[in-house]
């Protein structure tokens, strides 16, 4: 088996995270985790009634898998649940376990490198301005058949970031040794390479 090998991946919402994540994790043959669906699965049983907390400790994969989990409504549940101390302790153990497995882990989120997985052998912090992130989320939920103006797309990503940002528990910021990239004016394949570029800094 071989050893660990952590690759962090955070940033704002819509910079693109996930798809260098899932590119990443092809490149190299690793297990890629979407930490967002966690409290996304999360904030979609709170909708529906049930309390945070329990939801986070009984949280099971299968929760991961539905397609509902992609709503704008569920994207602004998942981050009031994720301010909770107590859903992020639940979810803890098994994103750092996930991190430290052999044969290499990619996770993306907002605290990988921060408060997951410190010790992370590559950590990126990929951001973008609020204007591009919305509109590239406004193209992926039009072609979901999502009915929503570009100008509320902007708000819920104002105000994700917001609240994301200036919360007690494990707020987004970019670790000390990540490296930022911004990707507001690169094409997908320019910020995937330049991603691996960073990270084939840190494997040397
Ligand atoms: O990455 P995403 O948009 O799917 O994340 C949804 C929300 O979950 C986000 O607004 C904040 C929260 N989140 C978090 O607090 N920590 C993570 N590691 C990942 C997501």
């Amino acid at each position: 088996m071989s050893a660990p090998f952590t690759i962090a991946i955070d940033g704002p919402a819509a910079a693109g995270k996930g798809t260098i994540s899932r590119a990443v994790a092809a490149h190299y043959g690793f297990e890629h985790l979407d930490t967002g669906l966690l409290y996304r699965a999360v904030g979609a049983k709170v909708l529906l009634g049930v309390d945070p907390v329990q939801a986070a400790q009984r949280l099971v994969t299968a929760d991961l898998d539905s397609d509902d989990l992609r709503s704008p409504e569920v994207a602004q549940a998942a981050s009031k649940v994720a301010a909770i101390a107590a859903v992020r302790a639940a979810l803890l153990d098994f994103q750092r376990s996930f991190a430290r497995r052999a044969g290499g882990a990619v996770l993306d989120g907002r605290d990988i490198g921060t408060v997951i997985c410190p010790e992370a052998e590559a950590k990126l912090f990929v951001t973008a301005s609020p204007e591009v992130r919305a509109e590239r989320r406004f193209a992926e939920l039009s072609a979901q058949g999502t009915a929503i103006s570009r100008a509320q797309v902007l708000a819920d990503v104002k105000e994700r970031d917001a609240r994301d940002r200036s919360r007690a528990e494990a707020p987004l910021l970019p670790a000390k040794d990540a490296v930022e990239i911004d990707t507001s004016e690169m094409s997908i394949e320019a910020a995937i390479a330049t991603a691996i570029a960073a990270i084939e800094a840190r494997r040397r």
